[in-house]
């Protein structure tokens, strides 16, 4: 068993001595030190010696073991820092850096604030209502009593959730349910822009899901048609430029009266007519003067105040802006990266 030892030791120290290769170096620590290695086939020995020779081969196995760890730390410390400088040596100082990639908020966050910058100066105040919401702030109180026939055109998602006194729980379908719900905070003039998650039952090519409205909302003293368009053109100039046009086309939403729908001229085709538009116009979003109904309920006196509201679409406002040739309004949610780094 001694010359077991002896000769295990003078093989290790061989070996070690010519190994130039971390990879190598593990590999000679497994035929050593592994769970088939040779200290360990020498410590399965010993059980079956005296109990003499037990305590003495026991003791310079042992001291062989730690003999051995030690070489290997060294070993590997050595490999280590030869390996560093070898790295050192081949850094180029001239060379320019890597530089990490980085990322962008999506393009509808982007389009989002540039909304609410657009709308800053006219006094607008950004704020965002529930997403999931009573029927009554989304149908009721905007003049649209249980049953009418004009819910039907908002596709809606209903939630699994007891009805309250206020009907039951929907996804939001329009940011219009704000409305009511500003109305009721009892501090007029009323200059709010809510941009907030909708939902419906719908997807094709120019809709989706789950997008996003922003909603204007302003009521005051002696507030007529004419603040509405100068409002809405004044948008419209300042996200898609000079060159642009957008029509109001007669419309009959029940919380607005009179009511419009906006439409822009396509940004695709510039109103020749593609497969988005399909006549060479897009519609944006709606708009009217806000029903002496729904002020009542908001609890304005509508004998005092009138006001002005309108509803458009995010990501169909954003894809109209010139050169964007965005022309399915589902790549914007896809998540997919090739898409979404050209922006
Ligand atoms: C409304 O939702 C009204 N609340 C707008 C309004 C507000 C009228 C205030 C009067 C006063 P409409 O259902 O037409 O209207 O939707 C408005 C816009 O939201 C659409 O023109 C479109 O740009 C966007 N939109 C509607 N449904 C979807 C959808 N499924 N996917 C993407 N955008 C949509």
């Amino acid at each position: 068993m001694k010359t077991r030892i002896n000769k295990a030791q003078k093989q290790f120290e061989k070996e070690i001595n010519s190994i130039e290769d971390i990879k190598l170096l593990e590999e000679l620590r497994i035929e050593y030190l592994g769970r088939e290695g040779i200290m360990t086939k020498i410590f399965d020995g010993i059980p079956h010696l005296s109990a003499e020779q037990k305590k003495i081969i026991g003791k310079e196995a042992n001291k062989l073991k730690n003999e051995i760890n030690q070489l290997f730390q060294d070993k590997q410390e050595q490999l280590l820092s030869e390996k560093k400088s070898n790295v050192q040596e081949k850094f180029y100082k001239s060379l320019p850096g890597i530089k990490p990639e980085i990322g962008h908020l999506h393009i509808i966050t982007q389009a989002i604030r540039e909304i609410t910058e657009i709308f800053k100066p006219l006094g607008f105040n950004k704020v965002r209502y529930p997403e999931v919401d009573w029927e009554y702030f989304a149908f009721d109180s905007l003049n649209m009593p249980k049953d009418h026939p004009a819910r039907d055109e908002w596709e809606t998602f209903f939630v699994k959730a007891p009805a309250g006194k206020r009907g039951k729980m929907i996804i939001t379908p329009h940011t219009s349910s704000g409305q009511v719900r500003e109305m009721l905070k009892g501090a007029l003039p009323i200059r709010m822009l809510n941009i907030s998650r909708c939902g419906r039952r719908e997807m094709d090519i120019g809709h989706i899901p789950t997008f996003y409205q922003f909603e204007g909302l302003l009521i005051d003293k002696n507030i007529t048609i004419a603040n509405l368009k100068g409002t809405l053109e004044y948008f419209a100039k300042n996200f898609f430029g000079e060159s642009r046009k957008i029509r109001l086309r007669p419309y009959d939403f029940r919380f607005t009266e009179p009511s419009f729908e906006i439409d822009i001229n396509c940004g695709l085709c510039l109103g020749a007519g593609c497969k988005f538009c399909r006549g060479g116009w897009v519609e944006l979003g709606g708009a009217g003067m806000v029903h002496p109904n729904v002020l009542k309920a908001g609890k304005v006196d509508p004998k005092k105040y009138s006001g002005f509201a309108f509803g458009w679409g995010v990501e169909r406002t954003y894809m109209m802006k010139s050169g964007t040739k965005l022309s399915d309004i589902r790549d914007l949610f896809k998540n997919d990266f090739r898409f979404l780094t050209q922006f």
